[in-house]
């Protein structure tokens, strides 16, 4: 059996890699750009920047920056119109997961248009939309290099996966140093995030030896710096081995799919407006404890890889260790239970339903090792509290 593997055209990897927008830009015959983005981006000077490197080559740049956390519908429209009334021939995506993601949506829906909801799973969606070269600023997402977007529908709170390879940026510029600046709290969401991806990855029933590789490697780059990044952000060479190993988990996962960790996350994100990978945070060691008994070597794998268990190690005690650093690294990176982030008991109880219905409908769970039914979801849900 083979597996097809989906990547972006070009990737600028490195120390100051961002700077290479204007030859990358030339490079696809393109010079008149969107830069989509947030308010903290430009704040940050960012966004300006990489317009001035782009006005020296004469190639002019507007800036998009209402993008949200967690993108609506509604956030998406305000950037299609902007799209349909400029004349742009192609898209900088700026930011963390959450504006790479808006302008995923904003490419297709800007050159096709309908709605958002036209284009969720199970629709896979193959046509090409603007270009887009995508500029993490987080280690991370792996928005970067993954063809899927998730878009919120407001209007019922549902978390829509989009996908297909019409959602992959043609090139991704992956720069550490733009994470340089990055408050802790995000760091550490965003840090958990990439693990997850890469765990996922490595223990769906979609993984192959392409996207294991990926995985691996991306566990053995995050793992050890989780810690690091989080209590010295100006770390370098921490930073530079979390954002190569965010992309890595990208590219893992992309191509083999998450699994219910992902699938649980986005129901509660939608619902009660957690970050997103402060909920994969919160959900990862009980998910993970649920998961074990039918994928004991993979998560044994796992344990070795990020280093908290030795070949020596046999499986079971791997899969102790790697339980109890998954614990240990929510207790040292400040995770919140969901009572501790604020929200309330009798709200989270009264979703359960909703949440275990949503959760199913993504797919994810069904790529899991362990498949959960409907009351299990619940359960775990449930967990989550006490
Ligand atoms: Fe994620």
């Amino acid at each position: 059996m083979s597996t097809q593997i989906i990547l972006p055209r070009m990737l600028q990897v490195g120390e100051n890699a961002s700077h290479a927008t204007p030859n990358i830009l030339a490079s696809l015959g393109c010079r008149h750009p969107l830069i989509i983005t947030d308010k903290m981006m430009v704040q940050l000077g960012y966004a300006e920047k990489i317009q001035a490197v782009l006005a020296e080559q004469d190639m002019p740049a507007d800036i998009f920056d209402d993008t949200v956390p967690e993108p609506t519908v509604a956030s998406i429209q305000a950037g299609v119109k902007r799209i349909q009334e400029g004349d742009y021939d192609s898209i900088i995506a700026l930011g963390g997961g959450s504006p790479i993601d808006s302008a995923k949506a904003m490419s297709i829906l800007g050159k096709f248009g309908g709605e958002m909801r036209d284009y969720k799973f199970p629709r896979v969606v193959t046509e090409a939309g603007l270009p887009i070269i995508a500029i993490p600023t987080t280690a991370g997402t792996g928005s970067e290099v993954t063809k899927v977007t998730i878009i919120t529908d407001e209007k019922t709170d549902e978390k829509m996966l989009c996908m297909g390879i019409g959602f992959m940026p043609v090139a991704a510029l992956v720069d550490y140093t733009l994470t340089l600046s990055l408050p802790a709290r995000i760091t550490a969401d965003t840090g958990i995030d990439a693990l997850t991806h890469a765990m996922e990855a490595y223990v769906s029933k979609k993984a192959s030896l392409y996207s294991d590789s990926q995985a691996l490697e991306a566990m053995r780059l995050i793992a050890p710096n989780l810690r690091r990044v989080y209590h010295d952000g100006s770390d370098k060479k921490a930073r530079e081995e979390m954002m190569l190993g965010s992309t890595l988990a990208g590219v893992a996962f992309s191509n083999a799919s998450v699994a219910l960790v992902h699938g649980m996350s986005r129901p509660i994100g939608a619902a009660f407006h957690v970050p997103h990978g402060l909920s994969n945070a919160m959900l990862l060691p009980t998910v993970t404890e649920y998961s074990i008994p039918a994928a004991v070597e993979r998560y044994a794998d796992c344990a070795r890889a990020m280093g908290v268990a030795t070949e020596q190690d046999d499986n079971a005690s791997a899969n102790k260790k790697l339980l109890a650093e998954l614990r240990a690294l929510n207790d040292e990176l400040k995770v919140p239970t969901p009572e501790q982030f604020g929200i309330e008991r009798e709200a989270y109880m009264g979703l359960l339903d909703t949440m275990a219905e949503q959760a199913l409908a993504s797919g994810s769970p069904n790529n899991n090792p362990r498949v959960p039914s409907a009351d299990d979801l619940i359960k775990l849900y449930k967990q989550l509290w006490w």
